[in-house]
């Protein structure tokens, strides 16, 4: 088991891919399951302080589904008419992500900008937070799981052999974050992506519940000078001294 944990655009989610991929681990992308929350409950036209309503839909009606093959829910064993009523997380053997619901991907909306506001409310409440417990550790499977977000190393996992809190400086994950958008290289979008991190950090740092701050026994890594190559590298070599890989 190993967690990568760290803020907004800090290149977790790419370095845990690329490790569970190396591994042939499965892969656990917590911020997407608090992502789906906030979809599924602007789909059912609930506020995001309407905790207990959220909390049983994502008891009832979030599956998290994986096949080497890659799976489409259309081809899922339920009745149609369950299927409708059900957001589906789906992998393939390279640990890509999928998000349907009725019949549609709806992975671009779920990963977007509207999104990430409502996943950081829905994230700040405690009930919402501990239904999701036992769907992210059910994720604990043979031969391995790999699984990042905020609180992996700190609440859902911590017994994990290996543990990363990774950081890099506010400019590099701005910077990041720009390319991953796709937004326009000018000060103007520069400073509004620099805000919109700024505000998440303090929203996911300061919060009571899980608050995104490393475990007692995490390694911190500054990736602002390294490749994700050399990141993904390092974590490798901390697995293999730990001889959680031979
Ligand atoms: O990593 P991300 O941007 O997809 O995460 C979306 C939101 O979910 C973010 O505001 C932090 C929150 N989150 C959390 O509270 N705990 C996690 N384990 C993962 C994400």
């Amino acid at each position: 088991m190993i967690t990568i944990d760290g803020l907004s655009a800090s290149g977790k989610g790419t370095v845990a891919n690329r490790v569970s991929r190396e591994l042939e681990w499965n892969l656990l992308d917590s911020g997407l399951l608090y992502r789906v929350v906030a979809y599924l409950a602007s789909e059912h036209n609930l506020e995001y302080w309407q905790e207990e309503a959220i909390a049983k839909l994502v008891e009832q009606r979030i599956r998290i589904e994986y096949s080497k093959t890659g799976i489409q829910a259309s081809s899922l064993k339920e009745s149609r008419e369950l299927r409708d009523s059900i957001v589906y997380v789906l992998s393939d053997s390279l640990q890509h992500k999928t998000v349907q619901w009725n019949g549609k991907d709806v992975t671009s909306i779920v990963r977007g900008n509207e999104i990430s506001r409502g996943a950081a409310l829905v994230a700040a409440s405690r009930r919402i937070r501990s239904v999701l417990v036992p769907k992210q550790r059910e994720q604990r499977v043979e031969p391995g799981l790999v699984a990042d977000g905020r609180d992996m190393g700190t609440v859902i996992f911590p017994d994990a052999q290996l543990k990363i809190f990774l950081e890099a400086s506010l400019e590099t994950r701005t910077k990041r974050r720009m390319a991953q958008l796709g937004a326009a290289n000018t000060d103007e979008s520069f400073h509004r992506v620099l805000q919109s991190l700024k505000d998440r950090d303090e929203r996911d740092s300061l919060r009571d519940v899980a608050p995104a701050v490393p475990a007692h026994d995490a390694i911190q890594l500054d990736s602002s000078r390294l490749s994700v190559q050399e990141t993904v590298d390092f974590v490798m070599r901390k697995a293999r001294n730990r001889g959680i890989i031979d």
